[in-house]
């Protein structure tokens, strides 16, 4: 299949081209890089050793999402293009509505236009808000906290309606748990700008000395040992289960939901301890209190997905923690070469 890959040099989706190409697919890339280097464009190509097309600018634009189209005989969307940090959506809410919303309606609207109905969107366990019990099946009850959130929530709606409306749409929502790790070879992994929110980046900002401590939110949770419990999925995992969910988009119709995690959960503190034996480091830490928003657990139920796409992770929580440091240790001389 010839698949366009929206945010294609950003972190998951940069995993997830890798994985296309290598299964045989063929790829056209856009990314206006808001939050991605050009650089990660040639180190697909290293990883690979395969081509692809690219085109710079936002999926916004409708007349180059038209120009992509018709240059290319697309078979298949993947939409991971959006913003994604929960804090900055609670101040700028318009800009999240904007951008989120907008990107997935102009590229459904290219999408009619050039006959194309095969979609595969990135989605979030944040539509589960807090969850009544665990794990996590997608059936349960949908809600939000923030704006970063809602926006996941109504591009769902929106796929979902347009489903509904056109019977030749095969929509596939993915819902990911909390993606952490790096590609073994170093050359693709996360790294955000400024301080970081989410809890893998900031272990590695703090095992290279960049930040003195981490803060722990809360350790009097009900869980196994008073820490957050979350269900952490390595990238490269992540990315094989989008290659699944195009083969299914390829094969069937209407709209289908699937929670990509592995069903385990581990504390913040097995987190630390485990990342401090595979790469012998230490991390301190200090107990904070709890964050505003967070929930004590959360799981996914992954039975739906290894039923229906025959999707299961293989890499491990010392595989994700190995791998995230190796990036960041690596990285200066992979971004700069
Ligand atoms: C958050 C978002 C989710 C998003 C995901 C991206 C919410 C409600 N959820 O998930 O929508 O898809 O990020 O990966 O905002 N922690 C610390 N110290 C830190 C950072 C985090 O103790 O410095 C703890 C948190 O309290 C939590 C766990 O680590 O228990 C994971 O936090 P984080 O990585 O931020 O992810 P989520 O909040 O689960």
């Amino acid at each position: 299949m010839n698949i366009l890959i929206t945010g294609g040099a950003g972190y998951i989706g940069s995993h997830t081209c890798v994985e296309l190409l290598e299964a045989g697919h063929d790829i056209v890339i856009v990314d206006n890089f808001s939050n991605s280097n050009f650089k990660v464009l040639d180190n697909i190509k290293t990883i690979t050793s395969k081509e692809f097309k690219f085109y710079e600018g936002d999926v916004k634009d409708k007349a180059l999402l038209e120009k992509i189209f018709k240059e290319n005989k697309i078979d298949a969307v993947i939409h991971f293009a959006a913003y994604k940090a929960v804090g900055e959506s609670v101040t700028k809410p318009l800009m999240y509505y904007r951008n989120n919303l907008d990107t997935t309606i102009t590229l459904l609207e290219v999408m009619n236009e050039f006959n194309c109905h095969n979609f595969v969107f990135s989605s979030s366990a944040t539509v589960y808000g807090s969850p009544k019990s665990l794990p996590i099946k997608e059936d349960f009850p949908l809600s939000t906290t923030n704006p970063y959130g809602t926006t996941k929530l109504m591009n769902e709606q929106i796929l979902s309606d347009v489903a509904t409306a056109d019977p030749d749409f095969s929509v596939i929502i993915l819902r990911y748990f909390n993606p952490i790790g790096a590609h073994r070879s170093g050359l693709l992994g996360e790294d955000p700008n400024g301080i970081p929110n989410n809890l893998m980046p900031y272990i590695v900002r703090v095992a290279t000395k960049e930040l003195p401590s981490l803060n722990i939110f809360g350790n009097d949770y009900d869980t196994k040992d008073g820490t957050g419990v979350r269900d952490y999925i390595h990238v490269v995992d992540l990315a094989k289960g989008h290659l699944k969910a195009i083969e299914k988009a390829a094969t069937s119709k209407g709209v289908k939901y699937y929670n990509l995690g592995t069903g385990t959960g581990y504390s913040v503190l097995e987190l630390v301890k485990t990342f401090e034996k595979v790469n012998n480091i230490k991390v301190p830490y200090k107990i904070a209190p709890r964050r505003a928003g967070d929930i004590a657990s959360c799981y996914a139920d992954p039975t739906k997905a290894y039923q229906e796409l025959g999707f299961k992770t293989e890499l491990t929580i010392e595989d994700m923690c190995r791998d995230s440091y190796n990036y960041i240790i690596t990285k200066e001389k992979h971004l700069n070469d």
